[in-house]
């Protein structure tokens, strides 16, 4: 078996920090000690002084290659695994989707064979239910066991993924029996459709009007309504992609009451504003998402929920659409831009940023990139943490490199970068997944097929 030491190197965790040297073996870590107190051999060193070294990152939300409107994301799951690992994420949760009119499982099938054998690091499985039935129900006991053990649903999208209440009680209710998480999209999509239609009659066609539709209240209003139904349901629930300080708010107000209710934000909403969605020329299309990105007060509301467990992970919702060909499908018509931004690659190092900054520290770092996504879906300790019999997906980070962010640079398979000329401090060197060194000193090592599919456990959320 291989054994390789990272020696010198700050560990990170969620919970520590430590001067450490790390014994990794069998693709996984075996052992921590205290620099100079051991005379561990192995087969390879790799020196981490002035570095640290931190777990692989965990994107609990990615959309590789998915269908959407007329278009698909355009990262592979190879070319996405790939950029991932460049920046220091080692394991992914991407969405498998139901097809209408068909079930669970194959809507599982066709995400396992476009994954299958071309990944750069491990991924698993959220499942997107676009039919709630009684088969559909029933089957989510099936995929639970199988290590599918969270759902997402919609309440956003009529016509496409939007569930009713009534189907979203039932899934909560079976979540509630088998252990699922359910996540939601909570915006509501019917209110918001009648203000789409309204806006294109006055003519209102630019990127910008995308983000005045999609009202804050209207998130906060679908996130105060999946709270209660996973109340009734006595099921907990993970509300995604939370852009508003207004649903935040509902979320703190449930949190205080004491029921299991959870939080995700992405980097676009802590970084960027409605100010890039009305940037001109159409430039604003390449900030279309949903939940729309909002004016830069609501960052600190979602810096400080960041801070006090209100919002616990930060995923990226990676979902990319070139700017040439695919946002340009909405020309002339905000509604037909594709909803999506790329980040995948960016997330680890503007996170660390956010530490340079002082908006997080250092160990909170972690735990909302690593630790409690890994937690929150089933995949902890084997992933997002040091500690032994964990797998060795390790990172060893550069404090104090300076990059500066860019399309002409990055891996991702999009023409351009949500945050083009951005400058961060900090900087992924050396990338291990399961022991084996993907990135080695910024040079690919890492063969596409190394990542394997991680069947997951059911979450355990406490906190
Ligand atoms: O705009 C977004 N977020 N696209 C991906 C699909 C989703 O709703 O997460
Ligand atoms: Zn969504
Ligand atoms: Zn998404
Ligand atoms: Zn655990």
């Amino acid at each position: 078996m291989t054994r390789t030491l990272i020696t010198g190197g700050l560990v990170i965790t969620a919970s520590d920090e430590l001067h450490a040297d790390v014994l990794v073996e069998g693709g996984r870590v075996v052992a921590l000690a205290t620099h100079g107190s051991h005379d561990w051999q192995a087969d390879r060193v790799i020196d981490a002084a002035q570095k640290y070294v931190i777990p692989g990152g965990v994107d609990a939300h990615t959309h590789m290659e998915m269908p959407f409107g007329g278009t698909r994301a355009s990262d592979t799951f190879e070319t996405g695994t790939l950029a991932a690992a460049w920046g220091g994420t080692t394991t992914l949760v991407d969405f498998a989707i139901q097809p209408k009119g068909g079930s669970l499982q194959e809507g599982l099938d066709t995400w396992h064979a476009k994954a299958d054998g071309v990944c750069a690091i491990d991924y698993a499985f959220h499942m997107i239910m676009s039919e709630v039935n009684a088969a559909s129900l029933k089957e989510m006991d099936r995929l639970v066991e199988s290590g599918v053990s969270s759902f997402k649903l919609f309440t956003a999208y009529p016509g496409v993924f939007l569930s009713d209440d009534g189907q979203i009680l039932r899934a909560m209710q079976r979540a509630a029996d088998n252990g699922a998480l359910v996540m939601t999209h909570a915006e509501n999509g019917l209110a918001i459709d009648v203000l789409v239609e309204q806006a294109l009659a006055r003519g209102e066609r630019d990127p910008r009007h995308h983000g005045e539709v999609r009202k804050a209240l209207l998130e906060a209003e679908a996130t105060h309504r999946v709270i209660k139904l996973a109340q009734v349901a006595g099921a907990p629930v993970y509300v995604v992609h939370v852009s508003a300080r207004e649903a935040v708010a509902e979320l703190m107000r449930a949190r205080d009451e004491g029921l299991p209710v959870y939080g995700e934000t992405c980097p676009q909403y802590l970084f960027l504003s409605t100010d890039n969605l009305a940037e001109p020329d159409f430039e604003g299309a390449k900030y279309v998402c949903s939940t729309p990105l909002r004016p830069a007060e609501h960052q600190e509301t979602l810096w400080r929920a960041l801070r006090t467990n209100d919002l616990q992970v930060v995923s990226t919702d990676h979902c990319p659409f070139c700017f040439t060909g695919q946002k340009e499908l909405g020309r002339g018509d905000f509604s037909k831009i594709p909803n999506g931004l790329p980040g995948v690659e960016n997330r680890m190092d503007l996170l660390h940023q956010a530490v340079v900054d002082g908006h997080i520290d250092r160990r909170r770092w972690i735990d909302i990139a690593c630790t409690a996504p890994a937690r929150m879906f089933g995949l902890h300790p084997k992933k997002g943490t040091i500690a032994p019999g964990s797998d060795a997906d390790l990172v060893i980070y550069d404090p104090h490199a300076e990059q500066t962010l860019s399309a002409a640079t990055h891996h991702m398979n999009v023409d351009y970068s949500a945050y083009e000329g951005r400058r961060v401090t900090g900087r992924v060197e050396t990338v291990l997944s399961r022991g084996s060194v993907v990135i080695d000193n910024r040079r690919h090592t890492g063969r596409a097929g190394h990542g394997v599919y991680v069947p997951r456990g059911l979450g355990h959320y406490a906190g």
